[in-house]
């Protein structure tokens, strides 16, 4: 038993949908969240600077004694999971691999797409371990830099996000069966990019298939929280404003959110 916190950390609000699976799947688990929305997107950085962030973002969960990192941004662990995996003596999760096995899985004719930030997209790992797993699978890829500021501004039904998206996933529609969300403020978007992709293409979130793993790891460990201790203190911080990220929150988790603004 580790009745100490599990830390999220993404680039701004995208990582709220990998707690919400995790309160879903592992209701007792607590959660310290921090969203470095100042500085979002993330996406379209250059590869040292999100290797900075994220390391700042790291440090800062570490202040927190959490027992457990999960980098839910698909960028960040496209840069620098491996080295923080391999520096830190906590088990420390991306949301990559899971998203791509979850991919495989799915796919019932090999065609699968995978939408991402311009960084994830230019990395090409989805696709490297997608392939590494099941070398027969087609992989397209596609960039939405747009995604993730309106995702950051809760425009979330807003005729201009239906508009973006429909154009933006315009060259993928009707060419895949299986499509990997391969950012984890894509979620927030779900209906209307099953709208624009068609009921018959399977969606994929990767952070929600990371959760699958965070419960294997606990119970590998032995480092589950304690059922006894009811009282749950889930914190939630950010480096924007704190109103606006309890908006997203809690009309995202459904549930009443303490936030508060740090400086990294
Ligand atoms: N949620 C982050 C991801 O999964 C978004 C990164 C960004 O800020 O561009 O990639």
């Amino acid at each position: 038993m580790d009745n100490r916190p599990i830390g999220f950390l993404d680039s701004g609000v995208g990582g709220l949908t990998v707690v919400r699976e995790l309160m879903r799947q592992l209701p007792h688990e607590e959660v310290v969240y921090i969203g470095d929305s100042a500085r979002a997107p993330y996406g379209p950085r250059p590869a040292e600077q999100i290797r900075d962030y994220t390391w700042q973002l790291v440090n800062f969960l570490l202040t927190k004694d959490v027992k457990m990192i999960v980098i839910a941004c698909n960028t960040a662990t496209a840069v620098v999971w491996e080295e923080v995996k391999a520096k830190l003596d906590i088990p420390v999760l991306g949301v990559i691999l899971p998203g791509a096995s979850a991919a495989i899985k799915s796919t019932t004719g090999g065609k699968i797409g995978v939408i991402g930030t311009p960084m994830t997209v230019q990395s090409d790992i989805y696709r490297k371990k997608i392939e590494a797993l099941s070398p027969e699978m087609e992989v397209q890829s596609l960039a939405c830099p747009k995604f993730v500021p309106l995702v950051e501004s809760n425009e979330l039904q807003s005729s201009l996000t239906k508009k973006v998206v429909y154009e933006t996933l315009h060259p993928l529609a009707g060419r895949v069966d299986t499509l990997v969300l391969g950012c984890t403020h894509y979620p927030l978007l779900r209906p209307i990019i099953q709208n624009m992709m068609g009921p018959s293409v399977k969606l994929i979130d990767s952070g929600a298939e990371c959760v699958r793993d965070i419960s294997v790891l606990l119970n590998y460990f032995e480092i589950n929280r304690s059922r006894d201790k009811h009282e749950l203190n889930h914190r939630f911080y950010t480096t924007a404003n704190a109103k606006r990220f309890a908006e997203i929150a809690e009309n995202w988790l459904n549930l009443k959110v303490n936030v508060e603004h740090v400086t990294l």
